[in-house]
């Protein structure tokens, strides 16, 4: 081995591995590490970590499991056109229109949501610039932004008011770096649905300083609130046709199909604005090949196909939020926000110990696990402390399980916060 190759792996650190990645967190799989100790030391866990039904008495439809085979069978086993196959891109462009979603200038399909995510960041951000992201939010944002150079600024969910997005707060978080805001509605960890108003509260923001919305709406066919009749779910993208907009959606929630890994992106907004945008995610799509081709033959028996799974998914999942909600609001050292979607709740803590010793100490002790609420603040605690200690003062818990396991999980937690 020559000099230069012993100074870039060194004998006593091993490989150096980029400043970029020093800040990346995931702390959903993160607290696994903890539960290999609990289990080591004979607990039975209790999983309230992970947002995947398929742990739980969710089962996939079975025409979707049979599209995915009979396109392997039929050998579509190749790579597949960059953007995706034409069935698939035509589907998801006529859920679109059915959704009201005008303007469509692209549609591309990935290897779920989190590589749409992860593209569309890498062409649109230059190091040193931002995008404003929720806090609480979904930690792949921070992460994508971190390891392009780019930064993500975290703006405001107000759980006084029921985790809307706060506009002044988003206003003011806004400067000549930024690039674009980060719409997660429904909402990864608080479970909110956004009212129209704020909305259009945040396109107008957008309107103003030119910037590119991202409305991840991957939780869109889990609403569980609303009047039979009532329009179940508002598109942000179907509230202008003027602005550009990425609405990310996928088959792996609303479709019971994580494992898949197929998502996809829908461009709308003047193509003049997007037309230069769009060839830069283009390329980026024709580098890594294709998302898996037999799968997204899923797609279009997925979207107009039989959706009766939805109604008993939403079925389960309303009673297991209410049972949350309940079980969690009768301890006095914790309060919920009731969720409106999706599978999450994210509970203030009332207590001494921070949010990681809580956790760490309740999985060890109980074997339950969740996620801490610092896990869904910004990346880069030092620069953001009131948006992370919001965060940190908070847990998530994921309400899949099946209900007399649930709710034996919710009442170890709530004894356990209890205990101080
Ligand atoms: C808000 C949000 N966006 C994106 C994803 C990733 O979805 P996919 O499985 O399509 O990559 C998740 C997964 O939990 C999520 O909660």
């Amino acid at each position: 081995m020559g000099n230069n190759m012993s100074a870039i792996v060194s004998s006593t650190h091993g490989i150096r591995p980029s400043k970029r990645t020093e800040q990346i967190r995931y702390a959903i799989r993160d607290v696994m590490l903890i539960a290999e100790q609990a289990r080591a030391a004979g607990k039975k866990l209790l999983s309230l970590n992970i947002g995947d039904p398929l742990l739980y008495d969710f089962p996939t439809p079975p025409h979707i499991i049979a599209a995915a085979h009979r396109a392997m069978l039929d050998g579509r086993n190749g790579y597949a056109p960059s953007a995706g196959v034409p069935e698939a891109l035509e589907a998801i462009r006529a859920e679109a229109e059915r959704d009201g979603i005008r303007n469509v200038q692209d549609v591309f399909t990935n290897s779920g949501v989190s590589e749409g995510i992860e593209l569309a960041i890498a062409a649109l951000t230059d190091p040193g610039e931002n995008i404003l992201l929720p806090s609480p939010g979904y930690p792949l944002y921070d992460a994508a932004l971190l390891s392009v150079g780019a930064e993500g600024v975290p703006y405001r969910l107000d759980e006084s008011n029921g985790w809307q997005p706060d506009l002044d707060d988003m206003a003011r978080q806004i400067n000549p770096k930024t690039r674009a805001i980060v719409v997660i509605n429904p909402n990864n960890p608080t479970g909110a649905v956004y009212s129209v108003a704020t909305l259009r509260g945040i396109l107008e923001l957008a309107a103003r300083h030119g910037l590119v919305i991202f409305a991840d709406e991957i939780y869109s066919k889990m609403v569980l609130d609303g009047q039979p009749g009532d329009q179940p779910f508002v598109p942000m993208a179907s509230l202008t046709s003027d602005l550009p907009i990425i609405t990310f959606n996928g088959l792996s929630k609303g479709y019971l199909v994580p494992g898949f890994r197929i998502g996809w992106g829908i461009v709308s907004g003047p193509k003049q604005e997007v037309a230069h945008y769009c060839e830069a995610i283009q390329k980026l799509m024709r580098a890594r090949l294709c998302a898996s081709h037999p799968m997204q033959f899923a797609i279009k028996p997925a979207l107009e196909g039989d959706q009766s799974h939805i109604h008993v998914v939403k079925e389960k999942l309303r009673r297991r939020r209410d049972l949350t909600v309940s079980v969690l609001n009768s301890f006095p050292e914790i309060s919920c926000v009731a969720p409106q979607a999706a599978f999450y709740a994210f509970p203030r803590l009332k207590i001494k110990k921070s949010d990681t010793e809580f956790v760490r100490d309740l999985i060890l002790e109980t074997g339950v696990i969740v996620v801490p609420g610092s896990g869904f603040g910004p990346a880069n605690a030092e620069a953001y402390p009131a948006a992370y200690h919001a965060a940190a003062d908070h847990f998530r818990v994921v309400f899949l399980p099946q209900d007399d396991v649930l709710e034996k999980a919710l009442r170890l937690i709530g004894d356990f916060a209890g205990q101080g």
